[in-house]
């Protein structure tokens, strides 16, 4: 069976983005493919982050996991930060990759834009993601689009590495769903919709209250047509939104255009409002579950056991290729 690795990051709940992007997709691909989902905290301090609040947001997350649809029993689910060997593997890919080629990240170039005190984390993150990636001998990264210049990367550390050291490392693929690979920001649909948007009407987290979400779609940038058309680029707002009800509500775009010949953007917002509850709902009943049972910390416990076993082994060879350390048994 294949290998599948992505991760989460717990810099604040995770939104409609994240789930149509990722989550949406990890829950289809768990069934045919061994799968490793993380939280990756050590990815989230790149930006500081309130340390009380971290820990809430991790949990929150592995919650989400499984209100989503992960199954702990099928995935292996798990806290990066407790698999030290990510950290390890890290810093041996951080030597294997060029400060050039980091800088020309987009990732980091939109996040320390006008910024004082830049993390020297947040440049040196794409080589702590091959890591995360690279010691579970993924074959396949399900991901948004805006991972796609980090995977890319993944790649270029991992065949460096086979050719310098030794053969070591699966060359990933990427996965980026069809539809909704970038979901757009709800106030400005040229920015992608992301969880640490300080402007909180930018995007709906996954435990939005109904009336919240009802009034976020309604304040929802759009145009002054009134049409409701697919057309991304005269009509960015529009054609976000048309992409999100098609995607929760499994329908066409063109068959929910129709609906509305003739109708403003009042009865579509509505509608997408309540495709969108409707969606949640379920989830946020399934988090709650979860919230108040000591189940999430069995799980999360066995979920490290079985990484670690896994990613120290492949750390191991690392570190024999490299030569660090003394000449370690398998
Ligand atoms: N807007 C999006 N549309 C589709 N997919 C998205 N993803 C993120 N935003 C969108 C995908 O979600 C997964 C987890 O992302 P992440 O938490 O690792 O970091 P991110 O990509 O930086 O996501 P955010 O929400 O924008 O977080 P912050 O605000 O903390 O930077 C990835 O697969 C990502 O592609």
């Amino acid at each position: 069976m294949q290998n599948i690795f992505s991760g989460i990051q717990p810099s604040g709940t995770i939104t409609l983005g994240n789930y149509i992007g990722a989550m949406k997709q990890f829950v289809e691909l768990q069934h045919e493919y061994n799968c490793n989902f993380c939280i990756v905290d050590q990815h989230a301090i790149t930006i500081a982050q309130d340390p009380q609040q971290l820990r809430k947001n991790i949990r929150s997350l592995a919650a989400l996991y499984i209100a989503c649809g992960i199954d702990p029993e099928k995935s292996t689910l798990f806290i990066q930060s407790e698999v030290p060997a990510h950290a390890q593997a890290g810093w041996m890919l951080q030597c294997v990759a060029y400060i050039g080629e980091l800088e020309r990240m987009t990732q980091f170039k939109d996040k320390s834009a006008g910024k004082d005190g830049v993390s020297a984390g947040l440049l040196t993150y794409p080589p702590l993601m091959a890591a995360d990636i690279l010691l579970y001998s993924t074959n396949l990264v399900p991901v948004g689009e805006d991972q796609k210049q980090h995977l890319e990367l993944t790649r270029d550390l991992a065949e460096r590495f086979n050719k310098k050291y030794n053969d070591i490392f699966t060359i990933p693929e990427v996965r980026i769903a069809e539809v909704g690979a970038r979901v757009m920001s709800l106030q400005d649909p040229l920015k992608k919709m992301s969880k640490s948007d300080p402007n909180n009407k930018a995007f709906i987290s996954l435990l939005d209250e109904p009336k919240q979400i009802e009034k976020k779609i309604k304040s929802a940038v759009t145009d002054s047509e009134g049409i409701v058309k697919y057309d991304k680029e005269n009509k960015p707002g529009v054609s976000n939104l048309l992409s999100i009800y098609s995607i929760l509500s499994n329908r066409s775009i063109a068959d929910i255009e129709k609906d509305y010949i003739g109708k403003g953007y009042g009865d579509f917002k509505a509608d997408l409002a309540q495709v969108v509850i409707d969606t949640l709902e379920p989830i946020q009943t399934k988090y709650h579950e979860l919230m108040n049972s000591s189940e999430l910390d069995e799980i999360l416990d066995r979920g490290a056991e079985k990484a670690d076993r896994v990613a120290s082994k492949m750390l191991k060879k690392m570190e024999n290729a490299m030569g660090l350390g003394r000449k370690k048994k398998k």
